[in-house]
């Protein structure tokens, strides 16, 4: 396959950045979609030119790291699919892909398609833990959950903190991101302790961090690499709720 790229390019954060014209050659169907970025920049290191800046690690769809925006869609065109585990065979030869990094103010660019998500980290400091000593696994063995909820609350944990779901949102929403771990800690007796400050310091740190709210649109769902569901933002709004009669 021959394709046609438009990767952003942006030095540093403080400088502006754009859309640069690349071709790769000689494609196979059976490339990642980073290995297909490993190719070109490659032959960029080759000609003695920068290299294309951008994150992955475990190109196994569980780290969380690669955030790359293809075609307009975070995380490019198969659902509930990593970009690391997008393949090539997805695309025809001659197609033209626009790459670009997540867009959002919480998430600034740090070098072409790296973004700086250090905002979810500060969000998981602020709340995303438990504070009691719930021994080793045979100890979480031992405490009678049901089985409905310990899936619920296991389906939430799928969360790999990518940020997509703010990359999708036009309001740069981190609700879904932090209502999986909410959600998750709720559900669970290990997550009773800390149950009402966590969801409160959370969001408070989101609103610093400078993500938006959620107005009900359901891109974040489209989008994630995991398949949460929106249902983990309500169940969020309601902790919040309680949260709120409870301090009273
Ligand atoms: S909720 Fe989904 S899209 Fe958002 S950070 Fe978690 S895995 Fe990524
Ligand atoms: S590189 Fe780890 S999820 Fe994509």
């Amino acid at each position: 396959m021959r394709l046609h790229l438009k990767i952003w390019r942006q030095a540093r954060p403080d400088t502006a950045g754009r859309l640069v014209d690349y071709t790769a050659a000689d494609v196979s169907p059976d490339m990642s979609f980073l290995e297909m970025l490993d190719v070109i920049n490659e032959g960029l290191v080759r000609k003695g030119e920068d290299a294309i800046a951008f994150d992955s690690d475990c190109r196994e769809g569980i780290c969380g790291m690669c955030s790359l925006v293809v075609n307009g869609v975070p995380h490019g065109p198969d659902r509930g699919t990593t970009v690391c585990q997008l393949h090539m065979r997805r695309f025809r030869d001659g197609d033209t892909i626009t790459v670009e990094p997540w867009r959002a103010r919480a998430f600034p660019v740090v070098k072409d398609l790296v973004v700086d998500r250090s905002a979810f980290d500060r969000i998981i400091a602020a709340g995303g833990y438990v504070s009691i000593n719930v021994g080793g696994a045979p100890d979480g063995n031992a405490i009678p959950i049901p089985k409905a909820i310990a899936e619920t609350a296991m389906d939430s944990a799928a969360c790999i903190a990518c940020g997509a779901c703010v990359a999708a949102c036009k309001n740069a929403s981190a609700h879904l991101f932090m209502s999986a771990k909410i959600a998750q800690l709720a559900l669970l007796p290990q997550g009773q302790p800390e149950r009402y400050s966590r969801v409160v310091a959370m969001i408070d740190q989101a609103d610093a961090e400078g993500f938006g709210s959620c107005s009900n649109e359901a891109e974040c769902e489209a989008v994630c690499p995991k398949e949460i569901p929106i249902s983990n933002i309500a169940r969020m709004t309601r902790e919040y709720v309680k949260a709120m009669m409870h301090s009273r």
